[in-house]
């Protein structure tokens, strides 16, 4: 959703770093983007449409400053346009402010603003901000004063920077919503409160905003403040120094680029065998088969609830059929649904998979399980993540930035972690002895697919047709749903995902010779069988069936095409399917000219409820 970059120390290149740090937050997803710099005065520019609207803009303007902040916004509280674009401004033109969140108590705020004589220019919530800034500065207060004023009047959640005329420093709340402050080379500190040198100094909503600049990083907490200037300071609510450790970024710069590809969705696809490789790394033995997950520690949860949203309830689905496999009852909830769901008992673990960490849906139900006191894991690619910091344990898929908004690498990360998970936790040696190799196997075989996938041809063939349906059975069913999520998400064509028994309980009604059906079919048991019954069904209406299949059931006799997966464990096939999948998804988007990587509407990290 929303991103913020701001800076400190980049003098004569603050503009050039903040529209950086700007592209660098796409990924995020946003509608209108601007920025806003303190040197001799403060000045703010910003627009509807994408960061290159913003840039012309700029180019005919000058702007220039030592201190600055940027924006991208993923419209809540009124549509895009430049009024409602940040940064906001108070009635003096003093402030400006950019937020991410939802400032719950804006409306009261905002009459009681409008009847003491203030003037605002938009319908965001976010406008209230600068206008009690200006109200305590002209009450005396001196600028730091102010800003912790105007944040300790409202409610909700919020990451802020905001901006002073006269005051070479910027100023960072937040609540609720991720803001990390980045130490540039010259910044010396070694995690006491107080950090010195000449920095440059960053705030972002994420690293990659600032990436190109450090890899050093201090996460704020909810409730904490942080001043930039010669120095960063971390205060709390109270105004009392907090201690903050410095974390190293392990990843490159270059991971968030395309190195090459037409899209990062398409590079990220591309990812996946070394995105693998890096998840089981250390915690596999090849040899012996054993599983140790150092994250985990000695669990041995009796009952499972995942809890996500999107992918990651995908994955979800997906693990909880691997722990009822292995006798420990396991279910996965819509985390916006988890307020729905029976309590925890017992030693049960609720498990939030989120590949941002900061998905407000999974972060209010893990917060709720917590409350109802069970132990909480949080399933996340991202390091220092509000869901890794808040959950009891984090287990981490380690496959590096993602960019794309529709998830692939770490939907593939998330299953074999989860795959770990119950490996480590409650299956005996009979299974592992079965999964390992075929986890060890996965990057190869994923190689094998990217590498003579027929997922393009197939793709042209059927790029215009009405609706598209795929469907699945036990492992492969939660394929089936990201399979249809996948390609709605960057296509815009209706896309269904259904279990494959229950194609003909309803949805056969939809099935016509212009609605291909995308069927998974792994192995030759029982439910590869009857996937091919529910194939012959689809067949017998005149649809177009393309079969993702191993080959070892019948399933290629009738289709129309096949998209072939190696042989292996059907949990492991799981992954394979979809890797086919995703191409499929990619390609029919790309026939149709669809902007991949930033799909309308969606926002990549969805931080509000
Ligand atoms: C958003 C994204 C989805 C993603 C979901 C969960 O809706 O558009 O692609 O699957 O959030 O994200 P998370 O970061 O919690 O995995």
């Amino acid at each position: 959703m929303c991103g913020i970059i701001g800076c400190v120390g980049r003098d004569e290149r603050t503009v050039e770093t903040l529209v950086h740090g700007l592209e660098k937050l796409e990924y995020r997803g946003y509608d209108s983007a601007g920025i806003g710099v303190v040197g001799d005065g403060l000045s703010v520019s910003k627009t509807a449409g994408e960061i290159e609207a913003l840039s012309q803009k700029l180019s005919e303007q000058s702007l220039a400053g030592t201190v600055g902040i940027g924006h991208t916004r993923w419209s809540t509280h009124g549509p895009p346009t430049d009024e409602n674009a940040h940064p906001h401004q108070d009635c003096t033109g003093r402030v400006a402010v950019v937020h991410n969140g939802i400032i719950e108590n804006y409306q009261e705020l905002r009459e009681e603003l409008t009847a003491a004589g203030h003037r605002f220019s938009s319908d965001t919530d976010t406008e209230v901000v600068p206008h009690l800034i200006e109200d305590a500065l002209e009450a005396g207060a001196e600028p730091e004063a102010a800003f912790r004023s105007a944040i300790d009047r409202i409610d909700g959640s919020y990451a802020i920077g905001a901006l002073i005329e006269g005051t070479e420093a910027l100023f960072a709340a937040r609540n609720d919503s991720p803001l990390v402050v980045g130490l540039g080379l010259d910044a010396e500190g070694d995690g006491s409160a107080e950090l010195t040198g000449d920095g440059p100094y960053f705030i972002a909503s994420d690293v990659p905003a600032f990436r190109d600049y450090t890899a050093r990083v201090i996460y704020l907490e909810d409730g904490e403040f942080a001043r930039l200037d010669g120095g960063v300071s971390v205060t709390d609510s109270d105004g009392i120094p907090v201690e903050k450790s410095v974390e190293t970024i392990t990843w490159d710069a270059e991971e968030t680029g395309k190195s090459g590809y037409d899209h990062y969705m398409l590079k990220e696809i591309h990812e996946q065998p070394r995105a693998l490789r890096q998840c089981l790394s250390g915690r596999i033995d090849e040899l012996g088969g054993a599983v140790d997950i150092e994250e985990v520690g000695d669990l041995s949860p009796t009952g499972v609830q995942f809890v996500a949203c999107g992918t990651s309830y995908h994955a979800g689905l997906y693990a909880a059929q691997l722990f009822n496999q292995a006798g420990v009852p396991a279910q996965a909830f819509l985390a916006s649904e988890y307020a729905s769901s029976p309590p925890p008992v017992g030693d049960d673990l609720v498990v939030g998979i989120t590949q941002s960490g900061e998905t407000a849906d999974t972060l209010s139900a893990l917060r709720e399980a917590a409350n109802r006191g069970a132990e909480t894991l949080a399933v996340t690619n991202t390091v220092g993540s509000t869901a890794a910091r808040e959950c009891d344990h984090a287990l981490y898929i380690r496959s590096g930035p993602e960019i794309g908004v529709a998830a692939t690498k770490t939907f593939a990360g998330q299953l074999a972690a989860l795959n770990l998970l119950s490996l480590a936790t409650v299956e005996g040696g009979r299974s592992r002895r079965a999964v390992v190799p075929a986890l060890r196997d996965l990057s190869g075989d994923i190689q094998h697919i990217l590498d003579d996938s027929a997922a393009s041809e197939v793709a042209e063939i059927y790029a215009d047709s009405n609706a598209y349906f795929f469907i699945g059975r036990r492992y492969q069913f939660p394929v089936a749903l990201e399979g249809a999520l996948k390609l709605k998400e960057i296509s815009y064509e209706h896309a269904e995902g259904f279990a494959a028994g229950e194609l003909k309980h309803g949805p056969l009604a939809l099935v016509t010779p212009n609605t291909p059906v995308f069927a998974i079919a792994i192995g030759d048991g029982d439910a590869a069988r009857k996937t091919v019954g529910n194939i012959k069904e689809v067949e017998a209406r005149g649809a177009p069936v393309v079969a993702v299949t191993d080959g070892r059931n019948d399933a290629a006799m009738y289709a129309d095409y096949v998209l072939e997966v190696p042989e292996t464990h059907p949990r492991a096939a799981a992954l394979l399917a979809n890797v086919q999948l995703q191409l499929l998804a990619y390609h029919i988007a790309n026939d149709l000219g669809r902007p991949i990587d930033k799909p309308r509407n969606l926002a990549k990290s969805v931080t509000v409820e």
